[in-house]
């Protein structure tokens, strides 16, 4: 602020005046103005800090007199009560009071939810919520099962990182989703070594049980894992609102089997990633950026729908609030070490119907915010690009593309006939 106005005045004084006399003059006068006015700004400033802050206890680190969380107003809407009653006990101040057994009189409010089998169906939250009976299957579903974040592993690749590959692609499929699965691996997911980096590809799945998927498929999909040693299950419903779940037992997953990844990407099953341009933006990273990356097609000032008709409203009764900027689900682009942190502090963080807004929460949480690429493009490019191969070069991720047209595509990147500037 201080530097921009001289500057501006210099300038707009250079572009009226002739250069003759008076105009210099008139420059000096002004130039002296606005250190006045800078120093007055200073002034300002420097009084209105110090208006701020009570002098003596500005060394002092304030011990409350009171239980001050008893005054704490506690959020109607149930995922915000959650997130206060896990933001309650995850506060180091406030945990070490509750070790001073004296202290430990707990306000009745935090004692009114956490079931004792967190995998226990939660019966409660019929009447915890409002108007529970009221709201789609869907919700009611998620809340009743919102506390669980373990689920047995159906099929495992234990040993699939034992290589310490530079890039692992995540990718969030559904059992019936074969021919999705087959052109990823026959294009931009292939597994082996590109670029002289080692890639490796796996497919995240639930259940693929008669509920919510018939006919049958499983016994298909056991034999796709046998074959191709690339699929991740848990046993748990395959939903939209379970793809946070999904995101959370990946996080574990790779923490516990995967911890020495550098990059990796995660992505949805109909986007075509340019896995070329990845790596090579990759490698042009500085190694301080490297750590906390964390990009992709990121929105800022979200939140939730209130429209009940559309598929991602959220009512009142469980949030309130704006969402933290996000990276859009389709696709984005982190650093293995990061996903270590986020896989720690996701257990701070109360589960949220919507994966990509979770993720965006569990990264507030860890004081980072994601960084926007224009290169990721998970609300498409203009359709009269979609079969141009040289956009697809300069492109990191693309939704949404068939299984053909990913190995069309994939087939445009490799080949030196295609000439692009
Ligand atoms: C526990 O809290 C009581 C009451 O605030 C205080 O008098 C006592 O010294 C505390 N004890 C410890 C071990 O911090
Ligand atoms: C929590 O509630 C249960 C039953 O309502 C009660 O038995 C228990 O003493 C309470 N615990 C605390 C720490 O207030
Ligand atoms: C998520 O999966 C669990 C375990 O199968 C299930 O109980 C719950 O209803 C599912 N939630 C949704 C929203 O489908």
């Amino acid at each position: 602020m201080f530097l921009h106005i001289p500057m501006f005045y210099s300038e707009s004084v250079a572009q009226k005046g002739g250069g003759n006399m008076p105009s210099s003059r008139r420059k000096a006068r002004v130039i002296c103005m606005i250190l006045i006015l800078n120093i007055f700004i200073c002034v300002l400033v420097v009084v209105s800090r110090n208006l701020g802050q009570d002098k003596s206890d500005r060394r002092k680190v304030r011990i409350p007199s009171k239980r001050f969380w008893r005054r704490q107003a506690l959020s109607k809407s149930f995922w915000n009560k959650e997130q206060q009653h896990l933001d309650f006990f995850f506060n180091p101040i406030l945990s070490s009071a509750l070790s001073n057994s004296s202290l430990l009189d707990l306000p009745d409010w935090l004692n009114d939810t956490a079931p004792l089998n967190p995998c226990e169906t939660d019966g409660r939250v019929s009447t915890q919520i409002w108007d529970f009976n009221t709201l789609p299957q869907r919700f009611q579903d998620f809340l009743r099962h919102m506390h669980c974040r373990t689920y047995p592993m159906l099929i495992n690749q234990p040993h699939i990182c034992d290589n310490k590959p530079y890039l692992l692609l995540a990718i969030k499929s559904l059992a019936p989703h074969f021919d999705r699965r087959q052109a990823i691996r026959e294009s931009w997911g292939r597994a082996g070594v590109l670029a002289n980096r080692g890639v490796v590809t796996v497919f995240l799945l639930g259940s693929a049980t008669s509920i919510d998927f018939f006919p049958d498929l499983s016994w298909m999909l056991e034999h796709e894992a046998e074959l191709h040693r690339d699929i991740l299950q848990w046993e748990y419903r395959d939903t939209f609102f379970n793809l946070t779940l999904k995101e959370v037992l990946f996080l574990d997953w790779f923490s516990q089997h995967c911890p020495q990844v550098q990059y990796i990407l995660k992505a949805d099953d109909d986007v075509f990633v340019n896995t070329l341009q990845i790596i090579d933006f990759l490698e042009g990273l500085p190694e301080a950026r490297a750590e906390d990356l964390f990009i992709g097609d990121v929105i800022d000032n979200a939140g939730p729908h209130r429209d009940p008709k559309l598929k991602y409203f959220i009512p009142e009764s469980v949030f309130v609030g704006q969402y933290p900027p996000y990276a859009g689900g389709g696709g984005y682009l982190y650093s293995g070490e990061l996903a270590l942190r986020l896989s720690a502090i996701s257990g701070q963080v109360a589960l949220y119907p919507i994966d990509d807004v979770y993720t965006g929460m569990c990264l507030k949480k860890l004081g980072l915010i994601p960084e926007k690429h224009k290169g990721f493009r998970t609300f498409g490019i203009e359709e009269k690009y979609r079969y141009n191969p040289c956009i697809y070069k300069s492109l990191m991720l693309v939704h949404s593309r068939t299984p053909q047209e990913m190995i069309q595509i994939w087939s445009w990147l490799a080949d030196p006939d295609v000439e692009c500037q």
